[in-house]
């Protein structure tokens, strides 16, 4: 086991590069099941949930070749069979492998699939989905078994919106030739560019508002296809600059993040932003702020924990509204741990008052947003911070410590 030891706080300068979405390069390595031929990805962050992900492909018989960021992915001989339930369970995002491997195979079976500790997550959106278009589902104590012959309805709606759900019925249409119609769609960045990459390789999809319309066809080309830049990681060295330097931001999208530039502006914190990059200079006063978090476009419930540490240095009470996960506040007894001034209301909000100065100190890294946030908290905090688990992070954020040493930070991993 690993920890992160930050002896803060840290002025940083300079500029960090943004890597490869990790929710979108996930679902465009499960999309290649369905293609007949070599698919090149490029933007590939090597993070442990895609490192996770080609094991379990690889086990089915996959071909992977990694060369630094450049992905070559060859999954025309993978076997028909089950995806290794250990790993399944172990990451959540694995769920994703269902539509295409239901697709391509007709039959499928997965454990529950596991994840973080930020709610329940169960799967019941994708069963009905599935359900509503013919599949039957034979679920077990702990196992989902999934049968496809043919297909009874040509469309699903969603009674709440689910990104993976979207997903897997955007990936399971994209092999259908008959059309089929998804309702209350999640609209995320990183659904629309798995549709992009879905259109580059021959399926044809229409989006309108919440609306998704797919056409796809059995003989999917092979592409070479560039992975849209980490909104999240965009926004957590957003969050980082705003809190301790001036700081240039690269290889992102703006429009990604509008919603935490949003509030930037309303806080008084200042930015600059060009075509695929932002600048961003710490303020002398930052106001306090009431953040909600939303479906997309609404502010990003990945970005909330590392937001709640710049709140500790907003001038005044803030507030915090968790609508999407249940238990993802949990962040916030590290950092009352650290000296922030915090009341958790209930489960799904919370109310923090500063400016409060941080201090070091031994904490657990939760889930790898939590472990994210904690990891800028410690840069801003007086003393030694030492993270443990630091796994957690490396799941989502591709040699961190190295890109924040760059920056000046001092975090060494142990
Ligand atoms: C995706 O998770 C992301 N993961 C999450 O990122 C992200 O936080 C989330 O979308 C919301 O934006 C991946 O893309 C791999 P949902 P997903 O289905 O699809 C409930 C990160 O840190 N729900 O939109 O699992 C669910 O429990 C991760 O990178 C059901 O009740 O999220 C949650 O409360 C964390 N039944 C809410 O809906 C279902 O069948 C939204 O979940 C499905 C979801």
């Amino acid at each position: 086991m690993a920890k992160f030891e930050i002896w803060g706080p840290n002025k940083l300068k300079g500029e960090i590069t943004v890597f490869g979405a990790k929710n979108a390069a996930m679902k465009m390595i499960a999309a290649s099941v369905l293609i007949q031929g070599e698919v090149t990805l490029e933007n590939v962050p090597d993070i442990l949930d895609i490192q996770k992900e080609i094991k379990i492909l690889e086990k089915m018989g996959g071909k992977f070749q990694r060369n630094g960021h450049t992905l070559k992915i060859d999954l025309r001989k993978i076997r028909p069979g089950n995806p290794d339930p250990d790993l399944v369970r172990s990451m959540r995002a694995s769920v994703v492998l269902l539509g295409p491997l239901l697709a391509r195979f007709g039959k499928v079976s997965i454990p529950h699939p596991g994840g973080c500790l930020i709610g329940k997550r169960p799967i019941d959106r994708h069963l009905q989905a599935f359900k509503d278009l013919g599949i039957k589902v034979t679920e077990s104590e702990d196992n989902y078994q999934f049968n496809f012959e043919r297909l009874v309805k040509d469309e699903v709606k969603f009674s709440k919106i689910t990104v993976t759900g979207t997903e897997n019925v955007l990936l399971f249409g994209s092999f259908q030739e008959k059309q089929i119609t998804i309702k209350n769609a999640a609209i995320e960045p990183e659904v629309i560019d798995l549709a992009e990459f879905l259109k580059k390789s021959g399926a044809q999809i229409e989006i309108n508002d919440r609306t998704i319309t797919i056409r796809g066809r059995r003989n999917l080309k092979p592409i070479e296809y560039r992975i849209m830049p980490d909104r999240i990681e965009a926004g957590t060295f957003g969050i980082l600059g705003a809190l301790s330097g001036n700081l240039k931001v690269t290889n992102l999208n703006p429009a990604h993040i509008e919603s935490l530039l949003k509030e930037f502006k309303k806080m008084g914190i200042r930015f600059e932003k060009g075509k695929d990059w932002l600048y961003i200079e710490k303020p002398a006063k930052i106001s306090p702020a009431d953040i909600r978090t939303a479906e997309y476009p609404g502010f990003p419930t990945d970005l909330q924990p590392p937001m709640g540490v710049l709140l500790t240095q907003a001038e005044g009470i803030s507030r915090i509204t968790e609508s999407i996960f249940e238990n993802r506040l949990g962040y916030l007894k590290g950092l009352e741990k650290m000296g922030a001034k915090i009341k958790i209301l209930n489960p799904h909000q919370a109310e923090i008052t500063g400016p409060t100065t941080l201090h070091g100190a031994k904490i657990e890294s939760l889930d790898l947003r939590a472990g994210a946030t904690l990891l800028i908290a410690a840069l801003i905090s007086q003393g030694k911070t030492e993270i443990f688990n630091a796994e957690v992070i490396d799941r989502g954020y591709e040699k961190i410590e190295e890109r924040l040493q760059k920056l000046g930070a001092k975090i060494k991993r142990v």
